[in-house]
């Protein structure tokens, strides 16, 4: 979590392009995205701004200040707030249509978060509001390479793939004893800036159970193209996939301990 709220991938994720299945989940639930929306891990506001377009109220929240600063730039009709997704008490209960995800911010965390970031997520949720967010497929890990491989680079770009190695080389060892191989999830260390973050990884049916746990019905989930990955299958050519998911059952209260 250091390295997230250090905001050094400003740079990375400002701009305004919107992947395939991004465009298609806008598009898709409109309806949902229309009313009020929580951004989770929002960055430089790259999804936020098109939230934007079509929402009621965008609220939005990320961990890094420099992320919370631009997000606000590009967005300024949104209420960016800086904090931790870990802790959504600011956000009343029921209080939201739907909650947005993308770019796999969950996979940021432990399991034992993830799903207590869940519960907190269907506190705010209305019933029958949407969740809708995207993780590291583990139906994808064996396609990721051997880690001498990914610490090799890219051989096309040699010159740049040395220059880089020693930072690679010092992260790998840092977080690879972070990694484990669960029955239902595996944490990574995978290439992603330099080796430098662990992240969650999960198959399409895990998630769906793991949702199921936490008072959520899976309404569908898509690869990176915005195809529908059917249960049981694996999509084993998709790093990613996305979710979208109903809060089920009755409105949570609020407990007031006094
Ligand atoms: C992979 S980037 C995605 C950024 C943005 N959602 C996008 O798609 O362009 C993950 C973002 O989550 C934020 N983040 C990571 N851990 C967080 C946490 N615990 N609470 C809030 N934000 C967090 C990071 O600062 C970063 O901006």
């Amino acid at each position: 979590m250091a390295f997230w709220a250090l905001g050094g991938t400003v740079g990375y994720y400002s701009n305004r392009g919107l992947r395939p299945v991004e465009t298609t989940l806008l598009e898709r639930y409109r309806a949902a995205l229309g009313g009020r929306v929580l951004e989770l891990g929002c960055g430089a506001g790259r999804v936020t701004s098109h939230l934007c377009k079509g929402s009621d109220a965008v609220f939005a929240l990320d961990i890094a200040r420099q992320m919370v600063v631009e997000c606000q730039r590009v967005c300024p009709e949104a209420r960016v707030f800086e904090g931790d997704l870990r802790d959504l008490s600011r956000f009343g209960s029921g209080s939201l249509d739907a909650v947005f995800g993308t770019f796999n911010v969950l996979d940021m965390l432990g399991d034992g978060e993830r799903g207590r970031v869940l519960d907190q997520i269907r506190r705010i949720l209305r019933p029958d509001g949407l969740l809708i967010f995207s993780s590291h497929n583990r139906g994808y890990a064996a396609r990721l390479g051997t880690p001498f491989r990914l610490l090799v680079g890219d051989p096309r770009q040699p010159l740049r793939s040395l220059a880089r190695l020693p930072m690679r080389l010092g992260n790998r060892r840092r977080m690879r004893w972070l990694e484990r191989s669960e029955t239902d999830y595996a944490i990574l260390n995978d290439a992603a800036h330099d080796f430098a973050v662990v992240h969650y990884y999960i198959s399409r049916d895990s998630q769906e159970r793991q949702l199921g746990g936490h008072g959520f019905e899976l309404v569908q989930c898509l690869d990176l193209e915005g195809r529908v990955v059917p249960c049981g299958a694996m999509a084993a050519d998709c790093p990613e996939l996305s979710y979208v998911a109903r809060r089920v059952g009755p409105a949570t209260l609020d407990v007031v301990v006094h």
